[in-house]
């Protein structure tokens, strides 16, 4: 497993676990375990997804011992230089979750939705798009691939508001993902009836990819026809107090967004109390009503990456893929050193991925999923950024 290192359990209090990777320390959570301290286990997302024997542990970490020290010494090679807001940052990244960074895999599985958002490709009013709705035998398969050929112990599930994946199907490919792997499992399928949220908890999904999209109301409600942004966020907190993990965030560059609305995006981030944020830049899709409108400055989302993590030092910060589509190839490097601490690789099946169409010219736009997994480590390894979980700091 390249990119997933486990740790050792070195404390339990209160449901909370202290996971210890060589010296650092990291406090996660565990729902599905029974755990003694010693005990060797993998976590994800601040979630511990995975128990392991000493036996199957020791020989891993033999040989990350020597790695990860030196991934160490790159990170902070890399990190001691520069003035600007994004060299502190980083610097604060470095300080608050050490090395560590999060590599989720996403899996798109339909890119149908009854939403009809104006920015986004999806939108039930592009006619032009193709669709697509892969079979639950299908998603488990891609899972399977992510997992046992690809080494992820993280996969977000995403598709749009598509109501032919209700509750009872979600469940039942969550629960046979669950029934075969350890594996921390991330649904983002927006707005839909609480009931299928909590079937989906019962199945063991802990994490929710929901994104407020903007915390400026007028602008929200403009945007997305028909919703209201109170629901959105009631959905969120909702969410969060039954105990599911939250990754959410905005977009950046929306039509009539000022710096004062950055500023109280990245604010509303935290108090919903995120686990991860995730805020892209707005690229405009030439099928919707925003395809005239100016894509958002790559520039200022690092800077809006390097605000978030000096403001909130503890958080994971997601490099997005709409920001590495938008900067081009050196993007994702930028953001890790603007602060960014976690990654997110697209494992949709080749045959679909272009039709999961949120905006026009996604990464990756050519090679395997290995090949795209393998690009992604190679670069967290040049960073010295290490596969450990990045919990919060004890
Ligand atoms: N540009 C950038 N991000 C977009 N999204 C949808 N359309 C666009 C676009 N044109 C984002 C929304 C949504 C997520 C799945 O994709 O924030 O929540
Ligand atoms: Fe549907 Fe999400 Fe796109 Fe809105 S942003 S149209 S909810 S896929």
């Amino acid at each position: 497993m390249c990119y997933a290192m486990p740790g050792r359990v070195t404390e339990i209090s209160d449901g909370k676990v202290v996971v210890d990777y060589f010296g650092e320390r990291r406090r996660v959570r565990n729902d599905f375990f029974k755990l003694a301290v010693g005990d060797y286990v993998y976590a994800q997302g601040g979630f511990i997804v995975q128990r392991i024997s000493a036996a199957e542990a020791e020989p891993v970490l033999t040989t990350w011992k020597e790695y990860f020290a030196q991934l160490n010494k790159t990170d902070l090679r890399l990190a001691s230089t520069g003035e600007d807001l994004r060299a502190r940052a980083n610097r604060v990244r470095r300080e608050h979750t050490g090395n560590s960074s999060c590599v989720h895999g996403i899996i798109e599985f339909s890119n149908h939705c009854r939403a009809d958002c104006l920015y986004c490709g999806l939108r039930s009013s592009n006619k032009s798009l193709k669709r697509y709705r892969m079979t639950p035998g299908e998603i488990v398969a891609a899972a399977d691939y992510a997992i046992e050929k690809l080494g992820f112990k993280a996969i977000v599930l995403q598709s749009g508001e598509d109501a032919f994946f209700d509750g009872k199907t979600l469940s039942g490919i969550i629960a046979r993902i669950m029934g075969k792997h350890p594996v921390l499992i991330v649904m983002s399928v927006g707005e839909r009836d609480y009931s299928d949220y909590e079937a989906m908890y019962s199945a063991g999904a802990r994490g929710a990819l929901i994104r407020f999209e903007t915390s400026n109301p007028v602008i929200y409600e403009k945007l997305r026809p028909g919703r209201r942004q109170a629901e959105r966020l009631s959905l969120i907190k909702r969410l969060k107090s039954d105990g599911w993990i939250i990754m959410s965030g905005f977009i950046q560059g929306l039509p009539g967004q000022t710096e004062k609305d950055i500023a109280a995006d990245i604010k509303l981030s935290e108090s919903l109390g995120v686990e991860m944020m995730s805020f892209g830049p707005l690229i405009p899709h030439p099928d919707t009503p925003l395809a005239a409108a100016p894509p958002a400055d790559f520039e200022k989302i690092l800077d809006t990456i390097a605000r978030a993590r000096i403001m909130f030092p503890e958080l994971r910060i997601l490099v997005t893929t709409a920001a590495e589509t938008l900067g081009g190839k050196e993007a994702a490097r930028r953001a890790l050193m603007a602060g960014a601490n976690s990654v997110m690789v697209n494992l949709t099946p080749p045959e679909y991925s272009g039709l999961y169409s949120l905006y026009p010219g996604r990464v990756p736009v050519a090679g395997s999923r290995g090949e795209a997994v393998a690009e992604t480590v190679k670069m967290l390894r040049e960073m010295g950024r290490a596969p450990s979980d990045i919990g919060s700091t004890e």
